[in-house]
């Protein structure tokens, strides 16, 4: 038997992966049906393509969830390691009950996730890149349904692909979007379910056109707390009297961010504080960083929030001056920076904390976590 696992394939320019499709072998898929009341056992499928009925809930009602995870190699490319993936399935369990989905249980997520892995190995990016391969588990309504009644079956699925990271290490600048709710207060905002993304593409698309790397969306009631980015968590860090403490949003509205939580952790073993409350717009500009924390973003720096607000508005900003950051207001719209044009750096407590979440990732340290599933 060859060893395991396989070195990484030479048809790919691992020094330039990118954050896109790219294809592998193949995926794993798991069926529910609701006669047996059972998920099948997994099974490798050499074929990027789904068979799905057209009239599936999960195409005409959305009834579908994701979960997004990564695998990488660790130092001499002789082990993979998955990064939390217990994590990713009781966050996908969570998300199943929003859309009426029976809950794919942890052992079955955990082994349809490694099989995934194993068989794609080949597609695993090498060590030394400190690229992953990103893990996409689905799960949908996969039987035909015409009433808006839950179907007869069920799909659970494992895609794989390697990847970089989606926005880079570079500063990004957000926009705050008050045209456009994200989540609505009871609604499905702390779920992974499609629906939360794919309203959100006409806006980001707009604000990357105007140079806006990320989107940053407000709670919808009052749009006065902060919830998330479209595509990642909201971190920020606060320096005071040479202590730091991390800040996150406590809201029902936001998705329950594996790689915030790891950062977090990382932050305590720091010595630094973690707060969860609600982060008011108007507390911005205290902070000395703001940072975006998702699966494919890793962590990113956030040059600047900038809002389109109305300058008579209570929340405007622009005679702020107690605050860390500068803010600035020109043409109609309020900008809060953090780090100024032309530095390409992270800011030093986002370094910090990347350093070492990639380290633990990619075995360059202790797992004193227990985060590292061997593959
Ligand atoms: C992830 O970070 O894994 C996500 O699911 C976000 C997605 C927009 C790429």
């Amino acid at each position: 038997m060859a060893p395991f696992p396989p070195p990484p394939v030479n048809t790919i320019d691992w020094s330039n992966v990118g954050f896109r499709v790219r294809e592998v072998n193949g995926h794993i898929e798991s069926h529910y049906s609701v006669k047996t009341g059972k998920w099948s056992a997994p099974t490798f499928v050499a074929d990027p393509y789904m068979r799905i009925h057209g009239m599936a809930p999960a195409l005409n009602y959305g009834q579908q969830a994701y979960e997004g995870l990564k695998a990488f190699r660790l130092p001499g490319d002789s082990t993979i390691a998955i990064f939390r993936p217990d994590r990713n399935a009781a966050r996908l369990q969570y998300s199943a009950d929003f859309i009426s989905i029976p809950p794919v249980p942890t052992e079955l997520f955990l082994s349809a996730v490694k099989a995934a892995v194993a068989l794609n190995a080949e597609f695993v990016p090498p060590h030394e890149t400190g690229a992953a391969m990103y893990i996409r588990p689905q799960i949908y309504g996969s039987s035909a349904q015409l009433g808006l009644n839950p179907p007869e079956e069920y799909t659970f699925c494992v895609f794989v692909l390697p990847t970089g990271v989606y926005h880079g290490t570079h500063p990004v600048k957000a926009l705050i979007m008050d045209e456009f709710d994200r989540a609505a207060p009871n609604g499905t905002g702390s779920a992974k379910v499609g629906g939360n993304y794919a309203p959100v593409l006409r806006w980001s698309e707009r604000a990357r056109n105007e140079g806006f790397g990320i989107t940053l969306h407000l709670d919808s009631k009052h749009h006065e707390e902060v919830d998330e980015f479209s595509t990642s968590g909201f971190i920020g860090a606060l320096v005071e009297g040479g202590e730091v403490t991390l800040v996150v949003p406590d809201s029902k509205a936001v998705i329950n961010s594996v790689t915030s939580d790891s950062v977090q952790q990382i932050g305590k073993s720091f010595g630094w504080k973690v707060e969860k409350r609600s982060i008011k717009y108007h507390e911005l500009p205290n902070f000395t960083e703001v940072m975006a924390a998702g699966t494919a973003a890793a962590l990113v720096p956030i040059r600047s929030i900038t809002r389109r607000a109305d300058p008579s508005s209570s929340q405007s900003l622009a005679s702020s001056s107690k605050g860390h950051a500068r803010v600035s207001f020109k043409d109609g719209e309020e900008t809060i920076a953090y780090i100024s044009e032309g530095v390409e750096n992270a800011g030093e407590l986002c370094l910090r904390l990347l350093t070492q979440l990639k380290a633990i990732q990619l075995g360059k340290v202790d797992d004193n976590f227990g985060w590292r599933f061997e593959v």
